[in-house]
């Protein structure tokens, strides 16, 4: 076929999306229509070729159950759910970053009162996460909600491992005091391999990537009248921070977790003397 006739291809699958009656879908259609013929185009893969990639997004969504996202993961690795973030996520100056909200924020996390310790192995190196939910003007935000998840120290979230770890083993979901405050108590989370037994570990493997991701939090937090933040804070000093598996570092998210030697508030948390102490604000912009 000359190229004549494969942009007159283009164009007829493209007008044939003329009568779509949602505009932005038909928006859609039509630039992912452009853009796949392009790649196409340009690399003219062979059938044997095409049917490979048919069989790996088949593989992909055979991977797919309620505890896992092989297509979330396979977005992740090609930084396109970054590149979304970042497009959707622009913020005023001052606002809490956001950041990837990857596959294992797939269960509801239990309701638990502040200070909680959502370790619930008692597994890990204690820590005291805590801060403030506030306004870019410093405004606390009372009864703002945060929804905590991590991975033990391992590196498994609970829904990975349901016969090794309880549900809701790492995560929480906490309401703010009257002055915006949060607190809980968890482990210091450790750097961990994004799963690898499915397409995407084929993928990495392929391209000679590591899997592994720096040791992190993740939060949900929204309040009234504002804008909720999907984010992580990162532990300072981990081990691939430079090199995220799924490009999801942002500098302003990476947070000190201090070695604390202070026996009053260890006894106060309710930690062993000494312990790990991260501490920090998220800001969330009105809407
Ligand atoms: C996570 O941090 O939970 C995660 C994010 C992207 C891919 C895999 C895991
Ligand atoms: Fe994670």
């Amino acid at each position: 076929m000359t190229t004549e006739h494969t942009t007159d291809l283009t164009g007829e699958v493209v007008d044939s999306l003329e009568r779509t009656a949602d505009p932005r879908l038909r928006e859609l259609l039509t630039a992912l229509t452009r853009h796949l013929h392009d790649f196409v185009r340009e690399t003219e893969p062979t059938m044997e070729e095409w049917e490979r990639a048919i069989g790996f997004l088949t593989a992909t969504g055979q991977m797919c159950t309620d505890t896992r996202q092989e297509f979330i993961l396979l977005s992740d690795v090609l930084g396109v759910s970054m590149l979304v973030e970042t497009i959707n996520g622009h913020r005023e100056p001052g606002a809490t970053e956001s950041t990837v909200l990857g596959p294992f924020h797939m269960t509801e996390s239990p309701v638990r009162a502040l200070g909680a310790n959502i370790d619930l192995m008692g597994a890990g190196e204690p820590c005291v996460v805590s801060g403030r939910v506030l306004a870019p003007d410093g405004t606390p935000l009372p009864g703002a909600v945060l929804d905590v998840w991590q991975a033990d120290p391992e590196g498994f979230y609970d829904v990975q491992r349901p016969d090794v770890q309880p549900a809701g083993n790492g995560r929480g979901l906490f309401t703010a005091d009257a002055d915006g405050h949060f607190w809980f108590r968890s482990c210091v989370p450790s750097p961990y391999p994004i799963p690898t037994d499915g397409p995407v570990g084929e993928l990495l493997k392929a391209t000679d990537r590591h899997p592994y991701r720096p040791a992190h939090i993740h939060f949900i937090a929204s309040a009234d009248g504002h804008a909720p933040v999907t984010t992580h804070i990162f532990v300072a000093g981990s081990r691939y921070l430079d090199s995220d598996a799924v490009f999801a570092v942002k500098e302003s998210l990476v947070q000190d977790f201090a070695k604390t030697d202070d026996p009053s508030l260890a006894r106060e948390f309710g930690v062993p003397n000494p312990f790990r102490y991260a501490r920090f604000d998220l800001v969330l912009e009105p809407v």
